[in-house]
């Protein structure tokens, strides 16, 4: 079985802004229970320390331009045996709050200095250059915050392969040329073929180049990422470097997200006991302070509030929403014009639409399983989570036909309800009249009452739990060992 270094910038329950937070605190654990010797390396932010609980300190590392050692502190993902590493450089990461951004939602100054040590890091452990014995056979990062890994660990005559997952292409971490200086990286590497991304530092294409293999985290965002419309001018380099890309379907964590079991809801309930859903459907539109009413279609939609998620789209969409007879709730936080621009719409449609800006896990938790349908109208979407949990909470979404979305939701024409295929309601062009459709559509099947059930029970049946792309990925870390070593 293979070792294999996970580095990543989030991971829940220590740190979570989106998805990746997700992916990072369940594969690893899917991994470890197929066998495979796993360790998850982080930067010890402030919560993430706090929610660490016991932590041991196993290493101090010196990193080259830094005044103090960087010392690995060990414990183990709550709740699960996992190793957990916490990189401790408090300069870079001993601060409040969200991982990324400041408390005016700007990005950190020193960035660039923060994930570039973590990348240093990582290549020291896994070159086995710290009192830690254990070396891994591949080292594996996601998103732009590790795409110097690869580069670091290039620059090693023997060294662990290495695997670059892109879960949103649309976040680059670029930076000025005088960054590149200041970072002092091997200055053969300012070259288009290498970091240099039109005169910018490019921490996502350093990793697009550099990585033994590549992967994102669906079939069919892997085949977008390889052209102009998605490719955000990456797109001749993924293509280039096909042979090498491909897509792993994400799955979910399903002891968390199982409304048999979920302690956030008003009741649980499951696929063979549906019943309890509608107390959670009571429950949320009181909590959203909405008239409780069960004949009323309940829309949920959780998410970061950015141009992504398809947010303009609702916002043009809604006067035509609100003279239909449903109610629609949304939690998210982002960009401030759309955050204000949705609580003035939710102060216009009083009794129709709430909207709470934050971010609440427990919140997401009973959206999941009090609404009827949920709407991911993404513009673009690399898998997405959420539209897999409202499969699992009997919850019938209605999602553009974008990446992961694509992948992974069912569009309830009449043939595949007949077969019993159908999962949802799917939705081409991002336009208000084909948002309008596929609404009413949902609205139409909705009062159906057999063709709707029929919908949520084949959603609730599907198992997008960890197991098949864990062993998808397993096979392809021994394939990138195997051509690696040239068997
Ligand atoms: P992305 O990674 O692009 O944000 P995903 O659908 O993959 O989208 O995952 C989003 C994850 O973040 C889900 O677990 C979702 O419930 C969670 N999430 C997003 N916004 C919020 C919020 N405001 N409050 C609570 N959870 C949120
Ligand atoms: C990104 C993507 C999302 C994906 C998540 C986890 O944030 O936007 O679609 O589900 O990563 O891979």
């Amino acid at each position: 079985m293979p070792r294999i270094l996970f580095v990543t910038s989030e991971a829940h329950p220590l740190v979570k802004t989106g998805g990746l937070g997700d992916v990072a605190g369940s594969l690893p654990v899917a991994l470890q229970s197929l066998g495979a010797d796993v360790r998850l390396l982080l930067p010890a932010y402030r919560d993430a320390v706090t929610r660490a609980g016991k932590l041991k300190t196993v290493a101090s590392l010196p990193v080259a331009g830094l005044e103090a050692p960087v010392k690995i502190l060990e414990g183990r993902l709550p709740g699960t045996t996992l190793i957990v590493w916490l990189a401790d450089f408090p300069p870079a990461y001993d601060r409040p709050g969200n991982p990324y951004l400041d408390a005016g939602g700007q990005p950190w100054p020193d960035n660039a200095m923060r994930f570039a040590l973590l990348a240093h890091v990582a290549t020291a452990l896994a070159l086995g250059r710290s009192r830690i014995q254990w070396r891994p056979d591949v080292v594996h990062g996601h998103d732009w915050q590790t795409g110097l890994v690869p580069v670091l660990l290039g620059q090693e005559k023997t060294r662990p392969a290495t695997v670059f997952t892109v879960h949103n292409l649309a976040y680059q971490g670029l930076f000025p040329r005088r960054t590149f200086t200041a970072l002092a990286l091997p200055p053969g590497l300012w070259s288009p073929e290498a970091l240099e991304f039109h005169d910018q530092l490019s921490f996502m294409k350093a990793g697009l180049v550099f990585a033994d293999q590549l992967t994102t985290v669906s079939p069919t965002y892997a085949r977008e990422i390889q052209t102009p419309e998605f490719g955000d001018g990456l797109d001749g380099l993924l293509r280039h470097r096909a042979a090498r890309l491909s897509g792993i379907l994400n799955g979910i964590d399903d002891s968390e997200w199982d409304p048999a079991r979920d302690r956030f809801l008003a009741r649980n309930y499951s696929a063979g006991k549906p019943q309890g859903k509608a107390a959670n459907k009571l429950a949320l539109q009181r909590e959203f302070g909405l008239p409780p009413d069960a004949d009323a279609p309940l829309i949920g939609m959780v998410g970061r509030l950015v141009a992504q998620k398809g947010i303009d789209l609702v916002l043009d969409t809604l006067p035509g929403l609100m003279h239909r007879p449903l109610q629609l709730v949304l939690l998210g936080s982002g960009e401030a014009g759309y955050e204000t621009a949705l609580m003035q719409q939710a102060a216009r449609y009083k009794d129709r639409l709430a909207v709470r800006i934050g971010y609440d896990e427990g919140l997401a938790h009973r959206i999941e399983a009090g609404a009827d349908m949920f709407l991911m109208p993404s513009r673009f979407e690399p898998c997405g989570l959420n539209q897999l949990y409202s499969l699992r909470y009997g919850t019938v979404p209605i999602v553009r036909r974008a990446g992961g979305l694509a992948d992974t939701v069912v569009d309830a024409t009449p043939e595949n309800i007949d077969r019993g295929k159908a999962t949802g309601v799917v939705f081409q062009q991002p336009v208000t009249s084909a948002l309008l459709a596929a609404v009413d559509r949902a609205l139409t099947l909705w009062r159906d009452a057999g063709s709707w059930k029929k919908i949520m029970h084949t959603g609730m049946r599907q198992d997008f739990s960890w197991r098949h792309s864990a062993e998808e990925y397993l096979r392809l870390y021994r394939q990138t060992l195997r051509i690696k070593h040239g068997s």
